[in-house]
């Protein structure tokens, strides 16, 4: 059977108004490019004609800028989920223009599957290559795309010859049965493979195959500042003690880290302990710090869902596949973020939040409770379920106008029962074995900024008694400040 060849512009043609779209892409990594390029193109046209053209996007997670940032700045998007970065979305989002479900990404798959946002029109999906047999070989990453391509009434694939077609030694690809035979997930290491090489779709669903020539749009990251670095270290003189209380095994536990600069920090610095032996990963991003401690042979195998690097960090691993290829497993996001498996590995997971209570629950979404950030992410699916779970932050931002120790989060991602540990540039504190007032001393204590401590404690002494001590007339009178007045401390009090 001859696959159809097609321009991006001729495949965007195909996509009607209104359509589910389950677009490839978890973070930009192997996120679709040159149809949604050229959608957002033709949504500008018929806009211009006043016709309408706007679609429900679906992905893995965040994507690159030629998905999220080109359809919305046409204003072509109506719906999306499950997890965004763009500043532009994020906009149309909290001005109520965009429609946003912030979904724990583990969960979505199986939505898909049973029709929780009903029928998928399309399946839009970056490969390597498809067989004209049916089988896709994805990019850099896996995401929801087996999912997407299972399920989609039509699907277009973009081929990008930009990448290594050796990407398919790292594939893992294993659909789960549904419930209730769902049965158990033979994955018991990091590197376990279960699956298959490719994706599978019937190929007469494929209406389009799209040559492209393209890189993922990662940006490197920053070098770790100062802040991040004291987090670093916190992090790991943590993770050292336990070590040697054999609260952790001589040889450790699997490492999950959270997107961003601080968990990036947090590896590098991780690595470069000699204490520390050799360590795996099972997380959902493999990003830039990890191919040089992979390469300096600290961290000995990992297992994501996505290859999120920056152009020259792939270009080293693209150039040496005989090394890398063996060491990294890149799995669909059902299995990549299972809870079932990071129970069962002991996942130590390392996330970054806006904010954090004196009782340790967590917001990592939503900025006075209201204005979305980016999502939940795959977050909640690691923070709820790991070994160890610890949530960090810098303990001021906007140079001290907002405190990330707050009474009461003002939105709640992760509750107090599944944050163990929380940390800031001012330390970190331990809330395993304590009741809600030790806890709170400690968060007070160690993580919160100087300049916070005192109105903290204030609050915390003056609150009436109870399990949890709150004063539900003034736990959110710090955000109350900042929204009326751009500072939390507005007197400095
Ligand atoms: N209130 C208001 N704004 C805050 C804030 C708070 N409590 N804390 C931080 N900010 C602002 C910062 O000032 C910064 O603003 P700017 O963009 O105007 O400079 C912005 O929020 C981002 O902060 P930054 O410190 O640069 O964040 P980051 O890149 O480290 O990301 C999260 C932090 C929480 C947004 C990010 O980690 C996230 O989206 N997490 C949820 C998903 C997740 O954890 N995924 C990984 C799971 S595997």
């Amino acid at each position: 059977m001859n696959l159809p060849a097609l321009t991006a512009e001729e495949a965007a043609e195909l996509i009607p108004h209104g359509a589910t779209i389950g677009f490839s892409g978890f973070t930009p990594a192997g996120a679709a490019k040159a149809v949604p390029r050229a959608l957002a193109e033709r949504a500008t046209r018929l806009h211009k004609q006043g016709l309408p053209l706007q679609v429900r996007t679906l992905t893995g997670a965040s994507t690159g800028r030629a998905l999220d940032e080109a359809l919305a700045e046409a204003n072509a998007i109506s719906w999306r989920a499950p997890y965004q970065s763009s500043r532009l979305v994020r906009d149309k989002i909290n001005h109520e223009e965009l429609e946003f479900v912030d979904l724990h990404l583990s969960h979505v798959p199986q939505m898909v599957e049973f029709g929780f946002f009903g029928s998928l029109d399309f399946a839009v999906v970056e490969a390597v290559d498809v067989a004209a047999d049916g089988r896709v070989y994805l990019s850099t990453s896996v995401g929801a795309s087996p999912t997407f391509l299972k399920h989609a009434e039509k699907v277009i694939v973009e081929v990008n010859r930009a990448h290594s077609p050796r990407l398919m030694e790292m594939h893992d690809v294993r659909m789960l049965p549904p419930p209730p035979h769902r049965g158990h997930i033979p994955l018991d290491h990091v590197l376990s493979k279960i699956g298959a090489p490719y994706a599978v779709v019937d190929p007469r669903k494929i209406v389009g195959v799209v040559e492209t020539l393209e890189s993922d749009d990662v940006a490197p990251f920053d070098a770790p500042d100062e802040t991040s670095r004291r987090i670093a270290g916190h992090v790991l003189k943590f993770l050292l003690a336990e070590r040697q209380a054999g609260r952790i095994p001589a040889e450790f536990l699997p490492l999950q880290a959270g997107v961003g600069n601080i968990a990036n920090a947090v590896m590098a610095e991780l690595g470069a302990c000699p204490d520390i032996p050799p360590f795996t990963m099972y997380s959902e991003v493999f990003q830039d710090a990890l191919v040089d401690l992979m390469r300096a042979g600290r961290l000995v195998g990992a297992s994501a869902t996505s290859l999120t690097l920056s152009p020259p960090q792939l270009a080293r691993v693209y150039g040496d596949m005989d090394f890398f290829a063996p060491r990294i497993v890149l799995r669909p996001q059902e299995l990549s973020n299972n809870p079932g498996v990071i129970r069962r590995l002991g996942v130590i997971s390392i996330n970054t939040v806006l904010e954090m209570d004196l009782t340790g629950c967590a917001n990592s979404s939503h900025v006075c409770g209201t204005q979305m950030m980016n999502g939940v992410g795959g977050s909640g699916d690691f923070t709820r379920n790991a070994y160890l779970s610890i949530m960090v932050a810098p303990s001021i931002a906007k140079g001290g106008k907002i405190s990330a120790v707050v009474p009461m989060v003002s939105h709640c991602d992760h509750n107090e029962h599944s944050v163990q540990v929380v940390v800031t540039e001012q330390g970190l504190a331990d809330l395993r074995g304590l009741g809600p007032l030790a806890r709170a001393r400690r968060i007070i204590e160690n993580c919160a900024h100087p300049m916070y401590r005192d109105y903290l404690q204030r609050y915390l002494e003056s609150a009436p008694p109870g399990h949890i001590r709150h004063n539900l007339a003034t736990c959110f009178d710090l955000h109350q400040n900042l929204l009326r007045t751009g500072h939390m401390l507005p007197d400095g009090k």
